[in-house]
């Protein structure tokens, strides 16, 4: 398993998140009380970046249509709108090591 250095924690504070890319997905750091996480960075509804949306706890919601993810796992907890039970894929999720001040991520 290879950890690549995609941002760093100083970049990221509390209740924030960042777009990254690694190879050629877009990934979602988010750090959630100190603890970070990532997440496709692309709704997997429209595509919107959820990066831009915002954080309430551990939970996402996108900008475009307010679906709304869990960046521990990646899961969709709720669809376009709300909409529960979530008709729409979940996100993938990856492996994030902390080194230093340096955030790295795994696909694998
Ligand atoms: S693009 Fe995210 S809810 Fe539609």
């Amino acid at each position: 398993m290879s950890f690549v250095k995609v941002a760093e924690t100083s970049e990221i504070p509390t209740g924030k998140m960042k777009m990254v890319k690694l190879e050629k997905s877009e990934i979602m750091i988010a750090n959630v009380n100190g603890k970070y996480y990532a997440i496709g960075g692309k709704c997997t509804h429209f595509k919107g970046d959820l990066s831009k949306g915002t954080l309430s706890g551990n939970v996402v919601t996108c900008p475009r249509h307010g679906a709304k993810f869990d960046v521990t796992t990646g899961k969709a907890v709720a669809g376009p709108k709300g909409s529960t039970p979530p008709k729409i894929k979940d996100e993938p999720s990856y492996k994030v090591k902390v080194e230093g001040k340096d955030i790295l991520i795994s696909k694998t």
